[in-house]
């Protein structure tokens, strides 16, 4: 055991409460659930002791159960917590408080419009974090973005606290009464006219994590910052980027029980000829001619779904069949139905649910896999995608940059294709050069089986989390 590894393992006994509002399985929307999921099994697995709260959306049953009352403030009881083991997590605590409690976490289904009262109902999560961090005395307390932010403000000494930015899209902007009600530096959350959660933790926190080294770089600039890029570089060295991890239990096309033929690096050209032409099948594509280009993603602004629908009119032209799956913000499902519409021949898309064993075999089965996004924060797809052994096709920005490696400007290490712009010019160029490379079926096999070898696990980040932990106590 080297020095590192004696003081990480002495930190293991360090006592971590982590609070996010998703984890797959148990609620899942997008990236949050996967790498908090991701983290804390990760987390668990090098011996910390982390215990996660979260919200109890829908009755969730765990085993072992014990239940207290919380000590929260009247307009956010009554709150009761309940703690035990559900799936293959150890120690998870519920906290369940009528009208929190929803169909969905965060929008109403049949609208997709978030819920009126979302202020309300994280603002007693984040009290309910609060109480709990009170009455658990944790060595470390982990909040993840804006909907547990606020127990910074309702703690009159907070353990030292660490906050992960997944996305500064979201910081729960809400009405500035809420400062009335936050007893402890409500001036943190102050922004404009209104009460920012977010910012609060921005400013309280003893460390600011971004999801990825260049996320944590773009956010300090009024360009990526969000509103928040003076607060953010403020905080100087306490502002670090951990890229995420995946599940490489869940994503690992040797195990995957979704894929007609599994395979490894050693069978991939096989192994792939199959999920392609499975996938063909399914879509209608000539397996001989067609180039099978592959989207796996949420229908919201950020993803750059625009960039998608911008190919139309070039994939006659590349011979190429665009697969889509993807389903959220109307006019953007919309605008993929139009694009399928004047396309028929050349776009397939299933936009009406999120299937996952769907995914798995587009990530299998697509030739290129395309992640346009205009911004990101890490993403988890791309990840995913290469772990199969498909190259992805990205825009230049956040956690894309950090895990794409580019095939045309790194000859010996690249992995994917990086668009010179985030524009559609410089998509669509990406995508040329994407497809140029793939015809050639020795380069092809060699880029595949480098992104495949790469390790994509979370084991990785998680001992980066530890030494941040570590920080946060000395
Ligand atoms: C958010 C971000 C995404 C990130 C995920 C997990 O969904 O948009 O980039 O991968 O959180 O951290």
């Amino acid at each position: 055991m080297t020095s590192d590894d004696a003081e990480r393992s002495d930190h293991t006994t360090k006592r971590v409460l982590f609070a996010t509002a998703e984890l797959t399985p148990l609620a899942r929307v997008g990236g949050l659930a996967e790498a908090a999921g991701g983290l804390v099994r990760s987390l668990q697995a090098e011996g910390v002791p982390i215990t996660v709260v979260m919200p109890d959306y829908s009755g969730l049953e765990l085993t072992n159960e014990r239940s207290v009352d919380l000590d929260v403030p009247a307009w956010a009881g009554p709150m009761r917590a309940r703690r035990g083991a559900i799936e293959d997590l150890h120690d998870v605590i519920l906290v369940d408080r009528p009208g929190i409690a929803r169909p969905h976490p965060y929008v109403e289904p049949s609208t997709g419009e978030g819920w009126p009262d979302n202020d309300w109902r994280f603002m007693c999560f984040s009290a309910g974090v609060a109480a709990l961090t009170e009455l658990l005395n944790p060595d470390v307390l982990h909040l993840n973005d804006w909907h547990s932010a606020a127990s910074l403000g309702f703690l009159a000494t907070p353990p030292p606290t660490v906050l992960t930015i997944h996305t500064l899209g979201y910081q729960g902007m809400c009405d500035a009464a809420w400062l009335n009600r936050i007893p402890h530096n409500p001036w943190h959350f102050a922004w404009y006219d209104g009460c920012n959660p977010l910012l609060g933790a921005i400013r309280s926190a003893d460390k600011v994590i971004a999801v990825s080294p260049t996320y944590a770089t773009e956010i300090v600039e009024e360009a990526g910052g969000m509103g928040l890029h003076d607060d953010l570089r403020r905080r100087g060295d306490d502002l670090v980027g951990i890229r995420n991890g995946i599940d490489t239990n869940v994503w690992n096309p040797q195990t995957d029980e979704h894929l007609a033929v599994n395979y490894g690096p050693d069978g991939i050209e096989d192994g792939k000829r199959v999920a392609r032409q499975a996938l063909c099948e399914e879509f209608g594509c000539s397996v001989e001619n067609d180039v099978v280009l592959g989207v796996v993603s949420r229908l919201v602004d950020q993803k750059g779904v625009d960039l998608i629908a911008g190919l139309g009119p070039y994939l006659e032209g590349m011979k190429a069949k665009l697969v889509l799956l993807g389903s959220g913000q109307a006019e953007l499902v919309e605008m993929i139905e139009d694009m399928a519409a004047t396309y028929p021949d050349r776009v397939s898309a299933v936009t009406d649910r999120y299937d996952e064993p769907l995914a798995h075999r587009i990530f299998a089965g697509s030739d290129l896999f395309l992640m346009p996004s205009r911004f990101e924060p890490c993403g988890l797809a791309q990840m995913q995608a290469m772990a199969y052994g498909t190259s992805p096709v990205v825009t230049p920005v956040g956690g894309l940059v950090d895990t794409v490696t580019d095939v045309d400007r790194h000859r010996s290490t690249g992995t994917g294709f990086v668009a010179e712009t985030n524009d559609l010019a410089g998509f669509v160029d990406a995508v040329h050069r994407g497809l140029r490379t793939t015809r050639i079926a020795a380069r092809r096999r060699l880029i595949q089986r480098r992104a495949m070898e790469h390790d994509w696990s979370w084991q990785g980040p998680a001992r980066a989390h530890i030494d941040v932990y570590q920080s946060v106590l000395a």
